[in-house]
């Protein structure tokens, strides 16, 4: 099976691979597996707590080209964008930018999943400040 060249671009040349610090206030991390294959992928944004808008973010995938690639390309995309329409981001889109065949489609709902979960431990970190201070 051939890789298209953006999945080859994104492989070689990943975009904000690293990690923030778990335990920092704007940080939301978002840490999942794909049980078919054992893959792991973990993403994580850096939010504004002002705008709520997300400034930054960060991946580390253990997987295959196209995980890599999906994760690399979530982390671009979600830059500047608020956690809801973060969290509105579908792993068709992902596939069909990276032109992901359909055996492929797992490693996209890997970063969609992924995305997801960040903006859940985020706003559970910030639900839970917001009652404690109420
Ligand atoms: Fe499992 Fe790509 S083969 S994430």
């Amino acid at each position: 099976m051939a890789y298209s060249e953006k999945v080859i671009d994104h492989y070689e040349n990943p975009r904000n691979v690293g990690s923030f610090d778990k335990g920092d206030e704007t940080v939301g991390t978002g840490m999942v597996g794909a049980p078919a294959c054992g893959d792991v992928m973990k993403l994580q944004i850096k939010v504004n707590p002002g705008t709520g808008v997300i400034e930054d973010a960060r991946f580390k995938t253990y997987g295959c080209g196209s995980a890599i690639a999906s994760s690399s390309l979530v982390t671009e995309w979600v830059k500047g964008k608020t956690l809801d329409e973060a969290a509105a981001l579908k792993n068709s889109a992902i596939a069909e930018e990276l032109a992901l065949p359909p055996v492929k489609i797992h490693c996209s709902i890997l970063a969609e999943d992924a995305i997801k979960a960040a903006v859940n431990d985020y706003k559970a970190k910030h639900g839970a400040t917001a009652e404690a201070v109420a």
